[in-house]
């Protein structure tokens, strides 16, 4: 499983790319917004400079030509560049045309099994079910996660699964267990995976102990 940070946020990811974790950074318009800097291309291209992975940027064009226009001029911004176009029925008709032309998609705002179905057969890399938001309205996002998995794996579908939308520690167990092939976080819970109250406690009575002897060592 690989892991991929949900932000636009320069310094969040740097800090995750120490961390040595994460292999991808997904955007959206939101939150690019939320950066405040309305160059999404100088954004895109520092974040995949930095990453040196896959890196979604998405497009704001809802009709097939729109679409693709923009798809290919952001496809070459940057290798690492990978194109998020959400499910709608342009949508899927640009992904099958981009696809052939070996643009590198992400189809997002998937949150059924069927949408999910028909970007694979269209031809995305990655499909992006919304794991969080089809909880928030009372369905259980993590089934359309392992369903994905399930068909992909069942008809030998090259796509990937990527879970996102993700909200806290225990989707990312769920979704490492039903074997999503990435997992998209918001930095905050990269951070709350890191952490355990006990290894805080257990590190500080390990040095507390330690200080006991270490002070009366003969060096
Ligand atoms: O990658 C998808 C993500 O950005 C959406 O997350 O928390 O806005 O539902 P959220």
């Amino acid at each position: 499983m690989r892991l991929w940070l949900d932000t636009a946020n320069i310094e969040e990811i740097r800090q995750g790319v120490r961390l040595g974790v994460i292999s991808g950074v997904t955007t959206n318009p939101s939150l690019v917004a939320k950066e405040g800097d309305g160059n999404l291309q100088r954004v895109v291209t520092e974040i995949c400079e930095l990453v040196g992975g896959p890196v979604s940027a998405e497009v704001v064009a809802t009709e097939v030509e729109g679409i693709l226009a923009e798809a290919r001029r952001i496809a070459r911004w940057h290798q690492h560049v990978v194109v998020k176009i959400p499910c709608t029925e342009a949508g899927v008709q640009a992904i099958s045309i981009l696809a052939k032309e070996g643009v590198r998609i992400n189809m997002t705002l998937t949150f059924s099994p069927n949408q999910g179905l028909l970007g694979a057969l269209a031809g995305a890399t990655y499909v992006s079910p919304f794991l969080g938001r089809l909880d928030d309205v009372g369905h259980d996002g993590m089934q359309v996660v392992a369903d994905l998995v399930e068909i992909y794996d069942k008809y030998h579908l090259p796509t990937q699964v990527v879970a996102a939308s993700v909200r806290h520690p225990l989707h990312m167990v769920a979704a490492a267990k039903i074997g999503a092939h990435i997992a998209t976080v918001p930095y905050k819970v990269l951070q709350q995976m890191l952490q355990h109250p006990l290894t805080d406690v257990g590190l500080a009575r390990f040095l507390k102990d330690w200080q006991q002897v270490a002070g009366a060592a003969v060096l």
